[in-house]
């Protein structure tokens, strides 16, 4: 997930009725996600500017006018629900600001699998800040949307990323060599999944 502009799916294209209900915004002990607001801007403007935080993604870092065009993108696909692909802000409610955010993209017709993914500012890193939105996403997915399966993906050199998935308690499934073009030069991926028999036994 990322400040990448992703094309807005036309409304006929959206068959995933499960997702009718309106489950954003949800909460976690210490994080709020929601929709991206227009006040969002100079949050997102700061980490997606920062050459760490997009090393392992094939975006970025952004500038100014990239951020707009991505934000005004969210703005835009938000006005649609359902929608497949879900990409929302992270909050910290003590601080009452955007930190990062999350995408959670449902794969097939049927909506009972999805991928998602994250990114948050540096400044808030290694404070369990992406682990535990995710599990309240997880819970999300599995709980309220009742998928089967949800996976996501990472540079193999993302050890941030791989440790946030294992915390997670998903399974590392596979590595793909070569398969992703970024920022000049193949990488290879790491693939993790967890599915909802196994979510249902952690928790
Ligand atoms: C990857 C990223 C989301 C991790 O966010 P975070 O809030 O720091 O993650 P957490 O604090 O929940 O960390 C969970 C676990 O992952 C591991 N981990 C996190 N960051 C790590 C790092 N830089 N190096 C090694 N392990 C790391 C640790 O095991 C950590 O648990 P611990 O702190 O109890 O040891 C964050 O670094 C980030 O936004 N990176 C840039 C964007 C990105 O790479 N997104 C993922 C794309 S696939």
């Amino acid at each position: 997930v990322g400040p990448a502009s992703r094309p807005v799916v036309p409304a006929p294209l959206i068959r995933y009725h499960h997702s009718m209900d309106r489950w954003l915004p949800f909460e976690s002990e210490r994080l709020l996600m929601r929709e991206f607001r227009e006040s969002d801007f100079d949050s997102i403007r700061v980490y997606a500017a920062d050459p760490e935080v997009s090393r392992y993604m094939q975006w970025g870092p952004n500038d100014k006018t990239a951020t707009r065009v991505y934000l005004d993108a969210r703005l835009e696909a938000q006005k649609l629900w359902p929608r497949p692909s879900v990409e929302f802000g992270v909050e910290l409610k003590s601080e009452g600001r955007l930190i990062g955010g999350l995408r959670l993209a449902l794969q097939d017709d049927e909506g009972k699998t999805a991928d998602f993914g994250y990114t948050y500012d540096r400044r808030y890193w290694r404070k369990g800040y992406a682990t535990e939105a995710a599990q309240a996403l997880l819970t999300v997915a599995f709980e309220r949307l009742h998928l089967h399966r949800v996976w996501a993906t990472c540079d193999t050199r993302n050890a941030g990323s791989l440790g946030v998935m294992r915390k997670l308690g998903m399974r590392h499934e596979g590595t793909f060599r070569q398969d992703v073009w970024q920022k000049g030069e193949w990488r290879d991926t790491h693939l993790c999944a967890i599915l909802a028999k196994e979510w249902a036994r952690r928790t």
